[in-house]
């Protein structure tokens, strides 16, 4: 499959996909969100793809946000339609089932930002500036940030990130935690790639499980919530790969997860 505003690599079972737009920060124009729909939907597709690096060309930025000359020309029935389609294109990055991991190289803001937040896990270098600024622009986050931000690091916080719109830095944001790890700039394409590889070798299955159960379990009542984790515990223990985690535990070797 071809893109002209994604760079798609593989290392084994790990596909890093780089937004590349450098000359214009990386920001998201509908060109780059259909085509990040359509890699989404291939990688959800594709056996042979255990998790996903998601990070930006050049060195300057993940991605400074949707694109605002485009949005500058909108009509309000094109705007509902723009915040329809990038939400859409998060929500399917967060339910995916295999995981997602931000690399985040430099400016992530507005929809940059709701972009690293629909990932399953993010890391940021030392130079990274994480910010919702769209309020500068007369404008609200539309890309799901508004919620998945308040969700994450609580009310106050995110409040104060977007209706100040300021960014913050990467051990900021790791304070708050937005990010899970701050690295120098040269070592976290590494980085990220490195726990993705560890991921990829997990069972599947119980991979997929995981970030099910959380996804959905986040947004049920306790008790129906810890009923689904039992079923999915239950469905877990019917596959080879429990048979194959628990034998190589007793026999004291490395398991060879197959994804059955
Ligand atoms: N949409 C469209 N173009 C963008 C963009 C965006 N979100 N962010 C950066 N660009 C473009 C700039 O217009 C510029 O294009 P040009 O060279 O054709 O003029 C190019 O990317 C480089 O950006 P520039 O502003 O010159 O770089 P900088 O180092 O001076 O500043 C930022 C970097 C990130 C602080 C600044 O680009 C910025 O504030 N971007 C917008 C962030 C934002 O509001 N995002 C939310 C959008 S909803």
């Amino acid at each position: 499959m071809t893109y002209e505003t994604l760079q798609i690599e593989m290392h084994d079972q790990v596909v890093v996909l780089t937004v590349a737009r450098p000359e214009k920060l990386n920001a998201l124009d509908h060109r780059t969100i259909g085509e990040l729909h359509r890699a989404f939907e291939a990688f959800a597709g594709d056996d042979s793809i255990r998790a996903v690096v998601v990070t930006g060309a050049g060195e300057k930025a993940f991605v400074a946000g949707a694109d605002i000359a485009e949005i500058r020309e909108q009509t309000p029935l094109d705007a509902r339609r723009f915040s329809e389609r990038g939400q859409q294109l998060m929500r399917r990055i967060e339910t995916m089932t295999k995981p997602v991991i931000a690399a985040i190289n430099g400016y992530c803001l507005g929809g940059g930002l709701e972009l690293a937040l629909a990932c399953h896990v993010r890391y940021a270098s030392e130079n990274a500036r994480l910010g919702l600024p769209e309020i500068k622009l007369g404008i609200l986050p539309g890309f799901g940030g508004t919620q998945r931000l308040s969700r994450l690091i609580g009310r106050g916080r995110a409040l104060e990130m977007i209706l100040t719109g300021e960014p913050v830095d990467a051990h900021t944001a790791e304070g708050y935690g937005i990010v899970q790890g701050v690295v120098d700039a040269g070592e976290l394409a590494e980085h990220a790639l490195g726990v993705a590889r560890r991921l990829a070798a997990a069972a599947p299955h119980a991979v997929g499980a995981i970030l099910e159960t959380t996804d959905k379990g986040l947004d049920m009542p306790l008790e129906q919530g810890l009923a689904f984790e039992t079923a999915r515990f239950a469905l877990c223990c019917a596959t080879e790969d429990m048979r194959e985690g628990t034998a190589a535990f007793l026999e004291k070797r490395k398991p060879q997860f197959r994804g059955r």
